[in-house]
């Protein structure tokens, strides 16, 4: 059996790539494009939450978010360490982010600015990397699928700390309330754009699907996500801020009123509110870390020569 032939059957089976196999260099660039935009979101995303580790109301409050956010760094990291089995850099992913010629998700371009920002990017973001992510545990890429099992165990945990934080502020003061209700109108149709574009500007899904890399297209996942979504406002007496937003008895499903796609456009092109502020961030955390990066290339350098010498 032809290399090619065989890549095509292993699909056909429903069955994984390895990442010894032959697979067409399309299929190899699809999703060392998408794993490591997933792994720069999962880095970035730190910075939105970690705002407020030095700020949170209480101990417990800090430990979880503290777990929280190294979680997210672990999450890069097992996504850097998938995409380098398919042949990539780490180091030239980063470059590739810190100068502008990679993406990460939009979502993590919009400010925190309160503490309820944090349980509601618990609910919304992780609730929406959630839906998009568990079919991802499918993906016809082994090492890929692999890791996102473990990603969306822990993206679960973090999507249920989002939902306590918000359940003990409503019962808390007015004020509290306000700000829960506030966080919510900011970050609800930021949430929707992480599902990507619409289906009919989607470049990548037909031949992802075709690939079983993705399992549902975007238009997809975010109507799932709306469904799940609109009970959860009930049950914590939030409103969700679209006027549109109703149960469809003959579809079946909520419909819901139009994302601002022109704003999805200008943050996913660099120019949302923190875009600049995120990068820069990154960077200098990159150029501050170099010392650490030249310590361990020594360190194992030595260790090399000590092996050999031996
Ligand atoms: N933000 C930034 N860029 C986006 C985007 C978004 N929300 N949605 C789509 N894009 C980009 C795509 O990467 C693609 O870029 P290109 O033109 O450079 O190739 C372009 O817009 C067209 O989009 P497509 O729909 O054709 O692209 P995909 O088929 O790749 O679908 C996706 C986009 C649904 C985001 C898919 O890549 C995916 O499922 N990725 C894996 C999950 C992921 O990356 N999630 C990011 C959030 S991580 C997270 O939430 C962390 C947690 O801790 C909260």
């Amino acid at each position: 059996m032809n290399l090619e032939t065989h890549f095509e059957r292993t699909l056909e089976k429903d069955q994984r790539i390895e990442p010894r196999d032959w697979v067409p260099d399309a299929y190899r660039a699809t999703l060392v494009r998408m794993i490591a935009q997933h792994a720069h979101s999962e880095i970035i995303g730190m910075q939105p939450e970690g705002n407020w580790i030095t700020r949170a109301p209480s101990l417990r409050r800090k430990a979880i978010l503290l777990a929280k956010v190294q979680d997210e760094a672990g999450h890069g990291l097992y996504l850097y360490s998938a995409a380098e089995t398919l042949g990539a850099d780490r180091s030239e992913l980063t470059e590739k982010l810190i100068s502008g010629r990679q993406k990460y998700s939009s979502i993590f371009n919009y400010p925190t600015l309160t503490f309820a920002d944090v349980g509601v990017i618990g609910w919304l973001v992780d609730g929406a990397a959630i839906c998009n992510q568990v079919p991802l545990c499918r993906s016809s890429y082994g090492p890929y699928a692999r890791a996102m099992i473990r990603i969306c165990k822990e993206e679960s945990f973090h999507q249920r700390q989002g939902y306590e934080l918000l359940m003990t502020m409503m019962k808390g003061t007015q004020a509290q309330r306000d700000m829960v209700q506030d966080a919510t109108n900011r970050w609800w149709w930021p949430s929707l754009m992480m599902f990507g574009p619409p289906d009919a500007e989607s470049s990548h899904t037909e031949r992802s699907m075709a690939w079983k890399i993705k399992r549902h297209t975007n238009d997809e996942l975010r109507q799932k996500f709306v469904d799940m979504t609109v009970p959860q406002a009930e049950a914590l007496g939030v409103t969700l801020p679209d006027p549109d937003l109703r149960w469809n008895a003959e579809r079946g499903h909520y419909d819901f009123g139009e994302i601002d796609w022109a704003e999805f456009k200008r943050v996913v092109s660099g120019n949302g509110p923190c875009n600049a502020q995120r990068v820069a961030r990154r960077k200098a955390a990159h150029e501050n870390g170099a010392w650490v990066r030249e310590a361990a290339a020594a360190h194992a350098a030595k260790q090399a020569e000590r092996t050999v010498a031996a």
